[in-house]
């Protein structure tokens, strides 16, 4: 869920703000996370937990929100988890009777969702690609989900919305969750510092992270409100839903720049519940 405040493994990198394009986006999130899997899941797993399905930093669990329906229709149904990273969620849909595909970008992230996986848990496949080149015939799931996977990272969404959509047969669902558009305005910081807007919100520069050539190694792609909106129509889907969770008590743990202190004042999270008819 961004970088969640892990620091680069190999990169002594710049942040700045600049046009990054698909190609160098998806090379830089590669890379990223190649490098970076074993810190991400040794900071987060604990929290992520091996077969929950969380949909974000505030803790928001699938087994209460239900955006892919009850749980006991999840039964025998295709899934596509896309930036799967270790597969928690999917592993927590296999539990529930459903066949995931776990999708990722990253061999390194995939590498952690085997070792978790072993083999008193239900199976879930491992599929290493790209969001905006889904590997799989038109029409092979009946849901698809996203928890801060792929979607924040990539310079076209539409481009993935319309993957996500060809490979869903009719009536399919699909539900992702990215950083909340308002938290571009402010600082990444969990504390007061992380209070006061610092930029535009309409600014739609990415948050670039480079090396000393210049060359991206970290790249997050800022969408407004009504942009996600538009490129989730423009994907070919009616949006149903948008979930803002609310900061519950009992989490009191940051994650990044997501705290419960700013948690409790704004939204870090949007989750945006689609439909394919
Ligand atoms: C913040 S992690 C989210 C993973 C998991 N849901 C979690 O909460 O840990 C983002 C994941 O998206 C993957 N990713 C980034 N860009 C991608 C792309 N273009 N296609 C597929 N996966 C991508 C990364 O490799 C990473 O595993």
């Amino acid at each position: 869920m961004g970088h969640g405040g892990v620091e680069d493994a190999g990169e002594d990198a710049e942040a700045t703000r600049r046009d990054a394009d698909d190609a160098e986006s998806s090379r830089a999130s590669r890379g990223w996370w190649d490098r970076n899997a074993d810190e991400y899941q040794s900071e987060h797993g604990a929290f992520l937990g091996d077969d929950r399905f969380v949909w974000g930093p505030e803790g928001l669990d699938e087994a209460d929100a239900a955006l892919l329906g009850p749980a006991d229709s999840l039964k025998d149904k295709d899934v596509l988890e896309i930036g799967a990273g270790a597969a928690q969620c999917s592993r927590w849909l296999a539990a529930r009777g459903a066949r995931p595909v776990a999708l990722d970008l990253s061999h390194r992230q995939l590498q952690h969702a085997l070792r978790i996986g072993g083999s008193d848990v239900p199976m879930v496949r491992l599929v290493e690609a790209d969001a905006g080149r889904l590997p799989f015939r038109d029409g092979s799931f009946d849901l698809a989900c996203s928890a801060y996977g792929a979607v924040p990272f990539v310079a076209d969404p539409v481009n993935v919305m319309r993957e996500v959509h060809r490979v869903l047969r009719p009536g399919g669902r699909w539900v992702f969750s990215v950083t909340h558009p308002i938290r571009w305005a402010f600082p990444d910081e969990p504390g007061p510092e992380g209070l006061s807007i610092a930029a535009s919100y309409f600014d739609r520069t990415p948050y670039v992270e480079q090396d000393e050539q210049g060359r991206a190694v970290y790249v997050e792609h800022h969408r407004t409100l009504g942009d996600r909106v538009r490129d989730v129509v423009a994907g070919g889907f009616r949006l149903v839903d948008l979930v803002e969770p609310e900061w519950p008590a009992w989490n009191t743990q940051e994650w990044g720049g997501w705290s419960p202190l700013r948690g409790n004042l704004i939204p870090g999270t949007a989750i945006f519940v689609c439909e394919r008819d």
